[in-house]
This record gives C-alpha cells, structure tokens and sequence, in this order.
C-alpha cells in the first residue's frame, strides 16, 4: 500500500510519499513533468548506489540535461571539496532556479546534495530518493542537509525542506547489512519515542524485517516518518521538541568519537546509547523496568550486538564533552518517561552514567 503525508514547513513543505513500488509509480508520473519551460532534474548519487541500483538511475537521469553526477561512497565524501564539485557540476550542466536536484542515495548523498541545492542560486527545488534503510527513516526526512568540516561533523548545513521525499523499501535489498543495521538502530529509536504500538510492530514481524521482506518493513518505516515529520513541523528549527530525535544520540556519537569512526557502526552505538539512556532514566524518570530487557531482546533478535569493548569508560564520559548538542546549561540528555514518552535536557550524573555503560561493555 503507498502512503503519503505532507509535512508542513516555516517557508517550505515537503510531500513524503511510500510504499513498496512508489519509486515506479513516482517516475511514471514524472514522464508528464519537465521539458525545457518546466524545469530540469539533475541526478547526485554516489558510486555504490549508481552500481546496485543502475535501472533505478537511468530511470531517474531521463529527465536532467545532465549525466548523473556520481561519487564515490562514504562519509568522506560529505565535505568542503566535494561540496564544490556538486556546485561545478551544478553550473557546467546550466541549472537554473526552477531545476531540480534529487539526491538518490544513503544520508551521505542526501546531506551533500541537500546542501548544495539549499546553497546553489540561493536554492533550487530538492528530491530526496532515500535508499538507505537510516536515510528513509531519518536523514531524508525533516530537512536538516550539511557537509563536515575539518572541526567536526555536520558543521556547515541549513534546514532546507525537500520538496518531495520518495521512500521504497523495495531499494533497499541490495543495502550492504551492516548498512540496514545502522538503519535499525535509528528504527529502535522511533519506536521508543513514539511508543508501545510501534514497538509491538517491530516484535511482531522481526522475520520480515530481518529479510528485509517490503511489506514488513513499510508499515515501520512509515510509522518512523510520521513520527518523525509530525516533530519536525512543531519545531523544524530544533529550537526544543527536535531534540528528542537525539534520544541515545549523545552517547552513541561519544562511542563513535572514542572508539574511531567505522569501529563501531552508527547503528550500534545508537542502539548501545539507547540502552544506556534506558538505564539512566530508570534511575531518573522512573521509566518501567522492563522496558529494558524487552529492547534487548528486540536488538538480539535484530542481530544487533548489545555490548561492545570499552578500554576506559571515562574515556567515552570525556567524549561526550564534543557533542555539539550539549547545552551550555547541563547534559542536554534525553530520557524516557514511559514508551512514547521523552524528557528533555535531563542532566545525569556521572556516576549513573559510569554505571550505565559498565553495562554495555564487554
Ligand atoms: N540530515 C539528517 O537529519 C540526518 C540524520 C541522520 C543521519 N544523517 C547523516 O546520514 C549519513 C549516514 O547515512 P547512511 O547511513 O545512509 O550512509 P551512506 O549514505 O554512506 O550509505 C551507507 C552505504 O550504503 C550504500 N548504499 C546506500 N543505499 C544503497 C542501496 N540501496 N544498495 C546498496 N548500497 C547502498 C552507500 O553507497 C554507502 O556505502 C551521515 O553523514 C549522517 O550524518 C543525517
């Protein structure tokens, strides 16, 4: 079944629309769109995607003046040089304001291209074609774009409301797995923060997930992206709700920061940080202690590790300390009152924080 929502923006709206066969359906209808007088799509991929999902792309690069723009695959890509590649491609190809960028890829592609076109002649019309089980739940969706700078990550972005978001489960059997791992930590999130219903889906179809079956994974992924957009247009900003989003965030990212970048996957130190906060606001909001140990059995079910070597936990504490979503004023940290029920700027102590990640350390 497709699905759609629109997610009403400050100065931009964004139609999100799903389901297993919605990439076809969408670039059916795009054969009515474009020409000359109507504006132009210009394609940004990255090489991986450009080789496992090759029909897809032609199938999209019909309607631009231009071949696809194809780079190479990874984090590093998000950044200032190939930011200028996108603008140097962007202006040979002669794209005006009324074109189109679609960025069809994981969120690496999604943030680089996002923020060239934010940024391109103050801006042109944005498609996202997420193929990333993270990007289609998350990064997609909500209009956060940026490159990395030397000084940190997601330093130079915009909030930027793509246009049209086209999510398919269908492109996603040809993720690498630890690709969909990292999608399923962000997946784990959602269903703490939205709540009980979708938790129970996540349990109830775990085999259908774990082969990635479309049908399985639709209903969540569309669950995730209302949940996620409903956030969004309270606060697009993230000038307070927003940041529920960071929920295991601030500790998955330390673990990341600490332990080096792709020693541990973003899911995983997602999922670990999850468990962590679990832990923490069983201490602090009085959150069910059961809730706990039924995440635990949802990530080992996933496939998901739930513990991970820690050489020095003070050392993942003082990595804590770059998380650019820390506020001036304490910790920032998001906990859980009840299954779909977060709290904001909790400020916990060290050693509850100490004792919470003796627990996920091997
Ligand atoms: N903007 C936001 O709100 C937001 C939110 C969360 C994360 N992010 C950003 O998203 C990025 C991570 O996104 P990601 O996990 O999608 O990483 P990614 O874009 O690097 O994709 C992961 C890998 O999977 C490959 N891939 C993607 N789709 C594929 C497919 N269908 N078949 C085969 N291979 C495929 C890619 O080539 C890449 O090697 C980070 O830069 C992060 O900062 C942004």
């Amino acid at each position: 079944m497709s699905w759609r929502l629109e997610l009403r923006g400050a100065s931009r709206d964004s139609v999100i629309r799903g389901g297993p066969g919605e990439f076809g359906a969408f670039v059916s209808e795009l054969s009515e769109w474009g020409g000359e007088e109507r504006g132009r799509a210009y394609v940004i991929t990255d090489a991986n995607v450009a080789r496992e999902r090759a029909d897809e792309l032609e199938r999209l690069s019909r309607f631009g003046p231009a071949r696809p723009l194809i780079l190479p695959a990874g984090e590093p890509t998000k950044d200032l040089e190939t930011l200028g590649v996108c603008y140097s491609w962007l202006a040979e190809g002669g794209a005006r304001r009324d074109d189109v960028v679609i960025a069809f890829g994981g969120g690496v592609i999604g943030d680089l291209a996002g923020f060239a076109t934010a940024t391109y002649l103050r801006g042109l019309s944005l498609w996202q074609v997420p193929t990333s089980l993270l990007a289609q739940v998350d990064s997609s969706v909500g209009g956060k774009v940026a490159i990395n700078l030397p000084a940190g990550k997601n330093l130079a972005g915009a909030f930027y409301l793509p246009d049209v978001v086209v999510i398919d489960p269908v492109l996603l059997d040809t993720l690498p797995r630890e690709e969909f791992r990292n999608g399923l930590g962000e997946v784990l999130k959602y269903g703490l923060l939205e709540g009980e219903a979708l938790v129970t889906l996540i349990e109830g179809c775990l085999a259908g997930v774990n082969q990635r079956l479309p049908k399985a994974l639709d209903e969540i992924i569309e669950r995730c992206v209302r949940y996620k957009a409903a956030v969004v247009q309270e606060d697009e900003r993230e000038t307070g709700l927003r940041a529920v989003l960071n929920l295991g965030h601030t500790i998955g990212h330390a673990l990341e920061k600490y332990l080096g970048y792709g020693r541990v996957g973003h899911g995983q130190g997602v999922v670990l940080g999850l468990l962590v906060a679990l832990r923490v606001s069983e201490e602090l909001l009085g959150l069910d202690r059961d809730v706990r140990p039924r995440m635990l059995r949802l990530i080992t079910a996933l496939g998901i590790p739930t513990q991970v070597e820690l050489p020095d936990i003070d050392g993942v504490l003082e990595a804590t300390g770059w998380d650019k979503k820390l506020s001036a004023s304490g910790r920032g940290y998001v906990g859980l009152r009840r299954l779909g029920e977060p709290v904001l700027g909790l400020n916990p102590p060290d050693d509850l924080l100490l004792e919470a990640l003796e627990m996920i350390r091997i």
